[in-house]
């Protein structure tokens, strides 16, 4: 099957199909195998501010949830814990966190380019949503290599569903081409199973994304929080999600593409799966033991009470017993 040629249609009716796609999945595995191998890469998640200034009805650190316990951490902290992943082979690391005006783009830059004066061979990926081009140049100009914006969902009318009234998808794209220009690698993507997502949204989605020619690509499951508008919605399947990835990793044969820990979270082996459906990257988590069930963005998430080592030893033993590796890498693209 030619994934490439199909219609809006067809796409919509193979994702609606109700089951795990062995074909899909080869022809996924087949690719990840021609341009990346066996290799799996690794990224530090540093999950530095739970504080934030949106109010997207998924997500459980959106500002309306009163009940959020808020945590923010000092730049010896973020820096403490690339030291610890660098020991352990961590040669991305990713600043991911709400949008908090505390963290002024001084912070940030300064922030950078320490992280770039002491691991001069790391990666620094930012994630910290949506800045004005200024803000985005002056982070690039210190240092920073990769930003991680999702689009969450390509339909205007979806969009406005699952986020408040001052969001615009128009603004949330511009983000994402501005990064572009700028020379960042960029990673766009959305949840699975998002309230109100059809299979036609799906496909808006993948036509998006072959306009923006990402990067990066994440990838999972939407997971209800149960301090949100939307705690009684189903969380989106697994089945999908990793149809999905597969779909993905066709349209995009040299993207880099998260087995994320949302999949992780819906199924003990999703990681697993993940990989063999054509992901590629795994970002266990960096931030203090302390803190990580507070940057809690859906419920139930998994690996919250382990130390960095131990994840990445189990993680190790996860992507080997599907057949992969982990490497110590950048894992850059591979244009
Ligand atoms: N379930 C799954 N993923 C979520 N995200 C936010 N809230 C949830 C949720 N409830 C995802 C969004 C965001 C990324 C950091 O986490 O897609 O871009
Ligand atoms: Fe974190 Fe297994 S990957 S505990």
């Amino acid at each position: 099957m030619d994934v490439l040629a199909l219609t809006d249609g067809e796409l919509a009716e193979i994702i609606n199909a109700d089951r795990y796609d062995a074909e899909l999945r080869a022809q996924a595995d087949a690719l990840r195998r021609e341009h990346y191998g066996i290799d799996v890469y690794i990224r530090g998640l540093i999950e530095f501010t739970n504080v934030c200034k949106n109010d997207c009805l998924y997500c459980g650190i959106r500002r309306g949830n009163a009940s959020a316990e808020r945590y923010r951490l000092e730049s010896e902290d973020i820096l403490g814990c690339c030291e610890t992943g660098y020991r352990l082979g961590f040669r991305t690391f990713v600043l991911q966190g709400g949008e908090d005006p505390h963290y002024t783009d001084e912070i940030v830059c300064s922030l950078v380019s320490e992280i770039k004066r002491r691991f001069s061979d790391c990666a620094v990926t930012l994630s910290i949503g949506e800045k004005e081009r200024d803000s985005y140049a002056a982070y690039k100009a210190a240092g920073a290599d990769r930003y991680l914006l999702r689009h969450e969902t390509a339909s205007d009318e979806h969009y406005k569903r699952l986020h408040p009234k001052e969001m615009s998808l128009s603004h949330r794209k511009q983000c994402l081409f501005d990064l572009k220009e700028l020379g960042y690698q960029v990673g766009s993507g959305f949840m699975v199973g998002s309230p109100y997502q059809t299979a036609e949204n799906l496909v808006e989605d993948i036509r998006f994304l072959q306009q923006l020619k990402p990067d990066m690509i994440g990838v999972g499951p939407f997971i209800p929080h149960s301090e949100t508008p939307f705690a009684y919605f189903a969380g989106g399947g697994l089945e999908l999600t990793l149809r999905m990835l597969s779909i993905l990793r066709c349209f995009f044969p040299n993207a880099l593409i998260p087995a994320t820990t949302a999949l992780g979270t819906i199924h003990p082996r999703g990681r697993e799966m993940g990989l063999q459906s054509g992901a590629n990257v795994v970002m266990p988590n960096l931030s203090p033991v302390s803190k990580r069930k507070l940057y809690s963005l859906y419920d139930n998430k998994i690996c919250t009470g382990e130390e960095a080592a131990e994840c990445l030893k189990c993680l190790a033993g996860r992507v080997e017993s599907v057949g992969y590796k982990i490497v110590v890498s950048r894992g850059d693209v591979k244009k």
